[in-house]
């Protein structure tokens, strides 16, 4: 074993376990593409995550391609995949993992009475597969995580007999998830403490806490854990993940360095990359941070009212619990003009948290020089807004090539459209019920789908009348959710070139998953 893969905590340090690039990918229109997904895996390496879990390796050839990668480039992580309690599965999350200086098997079964139904698995049978599913990661790598999947509500008897099992086999870390974040926080730092009281061995594996945020107290949970024994936080960055999301990694940390007089607990993750991460996760998974949110919300740090911006200028700490330094937010500047170069560019939205390959860059500097003729200044939320779905257009099956919408107070209105299907360029002109219905209609008469629009939302990306609008659209085709964003200082424009996205991301999908694909 390595000096790195023993990683029990030390008394006073949590570690961080991100599973943005499993339980929050998992999140229904939040996939990833694969150097997407090395993009983040990068960034929370360099940002000083302990664990990444990368992936569920038996879930496709792309999951498992991704976290092979990720496990190859890994520099400081751990690296983990996923795998249920069957030989297949974990043999398949050890054959991508084991590229890493530092590889874990994380293997799990659900514990709780309704999962056991599920199962169909007697406690006696459950208890079996788990001796024998956790002995099998062992003997591949001898860094074991497993967990229990609906712990809060598996039977305290039957919890501290599997939890002793695992143990037995192997188990290096035992994660104890909250999987319908169910639980309250006092509940949720006593069942931590039982356990580690209660089980033999307990102390020589790492307790961590997975918590899920139906209630709203995901954050709250996991500090609670860590205040009972836990010595391991499992989030995703912005609290990405299916339903109401994961714990926020920007939470647990911020938390903890900021109330470190109560909870005195360190990480050891660079708190200024926070910002990076948050708005890269945003961007690619396309579910954009709601304005209020804790930590990295567009208004977490702004003071509007009169009495707050009057204290704020006497003195920053009348309003601030921390800086916005510390998650790595500077002041939102004037960025650039129109004769700004290329490398300017690269620079700012390396500082932004985007690493762009030039054939990237050379889109993007079309559209930001497009942008700065159109629009007096440009802002770094302009620039993130650019990146919205800017990975390679040109590779696109259905790209805009033009687009004219007639609109007035007699409707209906008209949209003017050329669109290239694959090769071919073709043209319609449709009418709608507003402009955005006339453009949608014209997009679907020249790639008639059946898919259904479930969300269309529009966000004014900065102030004034000539700020770009970021627009995102969600579609669903038999179960399959995808996503399409843009950004345009014409809100019409950006809603094509979003639906468009999405329908592009529809194409992609269904080639994956297609017999033989
Ligand atoms: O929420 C959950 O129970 C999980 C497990 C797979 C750990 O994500
Ligand atoms: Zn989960």
């Amino acid at each position: 074993m390595t000096e790195m893969t023993k990683i029990t905590s030390k008394q006073d340090r949590v570690l961080i376990f991100d599973t943005t690039l499993r339980d929050g990918e998992q999140s229904p229109g939040a996939t990833m593409t694969h150097n997407e997904k090395l993009e983040i895996a990068e960034l929370l390496d360099d940002m000083g995550v302990d664990i990444i879990e990368a992936g569920f390796p038996i879930a496709s050839e792309g999951d498992f391609a991704a976290v092979a990668e990720i496990a190859r480039r890994s520099k400081n992580s751990v690296i983990c995949g996923l795998s249920r309690a069957k030989n297949g599965d974990i043999d398949r999350a050890w054959e991508a993992v084991k590229f890493a200086a530092q590889p874990r098997i994380h293997t799990f079964i659900g514990t709780s009475p309704l999962h056991r139904d599920i199962t169909g698995l007697s406690q006696d049978d459950m208890c079996d597969v788990i001796h024998n599913s956790v002995t099998h990661a062992r003997n591949l790598c001898d860094n074991v995580q497993w967990s229990p999947m609906d712990a809060t509500r598996t039977e305290e008897d039957y919890l501290l007999k599997v939890v002793e099992i695992a143990i037995k086999a192997g188990a290096t870390t035992i994660n104890i998830p909250d999987t319908v974040g169910y639980t309250a926080p006092a509940e949720s730092a006593e069942l931590i403490r039982m356990l580690i009281e209660r089980i033999p061995g307990a102390d020589e594996v790492v307790f961590a806490t997975h918590c899920h945020n139906d209630l709203g107290m995901a954050t709250a949970n996991s500090l609670a854990a860590v205040a009972g024994g836990a010595r391991q936080i499992e989030c995703t960055i912005n609290g990405l993940g299916e339903r109401a999301g994961n714990t926020a990694l920007e939470e647990v940390v911020m938390a903890l360095k900021v109330r470190n007089d109560i909870m005195p607990w360190t990480t050891r993750i660079d708190t200024t990359q926070i910002m990076k991460a948050s708005r890269l996760v945003a961007t690619v998974s396309g579910f954009p941070v709601q304005f209020n949110k804790a930590i990295v919300g567009k208004n977490a740090f702004a003071h509007e009212s009169g009495i707050h911006q009057d204290g704020m200028l006497k003195n920053a700490e009348t309003f601030e619990i921390m800086r916005p330094e510390d998650i790595g937010l500077t002041e939102t500047s004037l960025v650039m003009g129109k004769h700004s170069g290329r490398a300017a560019l690269r620079s700012k939205l390396e500082n932004l948290g985007f690493t762009i390959g030039d054939n990237q860059l050379k889109d993007v500097f079309v559209r930001f020089k497009e942008l700065a003729d159109r629009k007096k200044e440009i802002f770094d939320d302009d620039l993130v807004a650019l990146m919205t779905g800017s990975s390679d257009p040109s590779q696109d099956e259905l790209q805009l090539v033009s687009l004219r919408v007639v609109c007035g107070t007699e409707g209906p209105q008209t949209a003017a459209l050329t669109l290239r299907v694959g090769k071919a360029e073709q043209s319609v002109e449709t009418t709608g019920d507003g402009p955005v219905d006339a453009v949608f209609n014209a997009i679907k008469s020249l790639f008639p789908h059946s898919a259904r629009l479930n969300l269309y939302q529009v966000h004014a990306v900065t102030e004034g009348t000539d700020a770009q609008a970021t627009v995102s659209v969600r579609m669903e085709e038999n179960g399959k959710i995808v996503t399409g964003q843009s950004a345009d200082t014409d809100t019409v424009v950006a809603s094509a070139k979003a639906y468009i996205a999405a329908l592009n991301n529809l194409i992609t999908r269904r080639e994956k998953t297609a017999p033989g694909a």
